[in-house]
């Protein structure tokens, strides 16, 4: 089908700048206050606005979604934490997106997502979030995971009706806790691949800083190259895929200036990566879900950091070949794992399923019930995050080993301590010991 390519969901759009798109997040309860955030979002520079939604709809709890929105449009007081896409009347939310002028991004986390995607679709959204695992397996404990493959599956259908080419972003980012790049490069591969495979539209990898600049090009870099290989053994039509990259998912400090400093660091690495699109935190992270001011200075602020001279593109030369190494080792490593699914597999969605039943995908901390938990991690001094226990066999002797020659630590000796305080691992000047 030929498809609409307005300006604005043209790739060109993405790709227009030598800088990636700045993308903030937020939902507010009511239409109203939806359209005046977005407003400020615009005015201050957003490139792409964000339609995050409650976690009422998000759940299903749609009655009570509905009677805390009817509060907020009487009151005017935020009932919600998010959007509630599911309440507010069909043909309100079309003119609101139409309002808006600029490319609109579902964000969700729901694991069975057909009706509110329809939903999105239907009003103007044209920027979809999620997959069959990325928004399973670290937002539910018992979501069954073949209805959640069906339910993606209906999900890249929708959007492969759509008179626009969607952009399907994926969130490999998973907990955000402690996961081995291996993991996100895996599930960003499967999840891409499977957009492709039903024609979803432009798949949109996810990958965010997680606390060592070089493991995070390095998983970027290695991304491209499995993915490239995936969709050849899959024998696809190669579609070139686009990259978002996160600021820190874990906690912030309630320090603004320490806040700025991690929203500093990351953006400087979305930069380095080349990615389309930086998804950006506000100073306040730490309180909560942040005012409509803080989240406009929030872009203006990433803004500005892209746009000064002082960023520099070039890597020095040992980082350059850290980088090298660590590529090679995930990519090397990514495609083992991969063949073993091919060679026992042939569908997208049997490949995907027994990702996870096997043990492939197998984030810590994850509260999903198919898991595994096989697989632990640990931080290694350099701050790259290092897998240091897996079930017998699953990963290759090499990559194990060459891991846990980088962590110099034995899984069996690590107290529960070190973990729990690697959830704050940007605050701190030094690892404790
Ligand atoms: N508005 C703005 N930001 C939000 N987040 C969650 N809900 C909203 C909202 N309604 C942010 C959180 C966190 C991230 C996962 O999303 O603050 O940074």
């Amino acid at each position: 089908m030929l498809k609409l390519m307005p300006s604005q969901q043209s790739r060109g759009y993405y790709e227009k700048l030598d800088f990636p798109l700045v993308q903030p997040r937020g939902g507010r309860s009511t239409l109203h206050e939806q359209s005046k955030l977005w407003l400020a979002l615009a005015e201050a520079g957003a490139d792409v606005l964000p339609l995050t939604i409650d976690s009422k709809t998000r759940l299903g709890q749609l009655e009570s979604a509905a009677v805390a929105h009817e509060i907020a449009t009487k009151t005017g007081t935020e009932t919600l934490n998010g959007f509630p896409l599911l309440s507010v009347p069909i043909e309100a939310a079309r003119e609101l997106i139409l309002r808006a002028n600029l490319p609109v991004s579902l964000r969700h986390g729901t694991p069975i997502a057909e009706n509110l995607v329809k939903r999105a679709l239907a009003v103007g959204v044209k920027e979809i979030e999620g997959g069959p695992l990325s928004y399973s397996i670290p937002y539910s404990r018992d979501a069954d995971l073949v209805q959640v493959i069906k339910s993606w599956k209906s999900v890249e259908k929708l959007c492969s009706e759509s008179d626009y080419l969607i952009v399907r972003e994926n969130f490999g980012i998973l907990t955000a806790c402690l996961v081995p790049p291996i993991q996100a490069i895996l599930t960003n591969v499967l999840e891409c691949c499977f957009t492709v495979e039903l024609d979803g539209g432009i798949p949109m990898a996810s990958f965010g800083a997680t606390g060592n600049r070089v493991q995070d090009i390095a998983s970027v870099e290695a991304f491209k190259q499995v993915f490239n290989w995936f969709i050849e053994k899959r024998e696809l039509v190669f579609i070139k895929p686009m990259i978002a990259f996160h600021h820190w998912m874990g906690p912030f400090p309630t320090d603004e200036v320490r806040a700025l400093r991690i929203i500093q660091d990351g953006t400087y690495t979305a930069q380095l990566v080349g990615a389309e699109k930086v998804v950006v935190k506000t100073v306040v992270e730490a309180l909560g879900v942040p005012t409509i001011e803080k989240n406009a200075e929030a872009v203006k602020t990433v803004k500005a950091l892209l746009a000064t001279t002082s960023f520099s593109q070039t890597t020095s030369t040992s980082e350059r070949s850290y980088v090298e190494e660590e590529v090679e080792s995930l990519v090397t490593e990514s495609k083992f794992l991969l063949e073993q699914l091919l060679k026992s597999f042939q569908s997208i969605e049997d490949i995907i399923l027994n990702s996870v039943r096997g043990g492939f995908i197998d984030p810590p901390f994850a509260p999903h019930q198919s898991c595994l938990r096989d697989l632990k991690s640990l931080r290694a001094t350099d701050g790259s995050v290092r897998i240091c226990r897996d079930f017998p066999g699953k990963h290759s002797e090499s990559f194990v080993a060459r891991e846990f020659a980088i962590l110099q630590k034995d899984w069996s000796k690590s107290s529960a301590d070190e973990i729990v305080q690697d959830i704050q691992f940007p605050y701190f000047d030094k690892l404790p010991s």
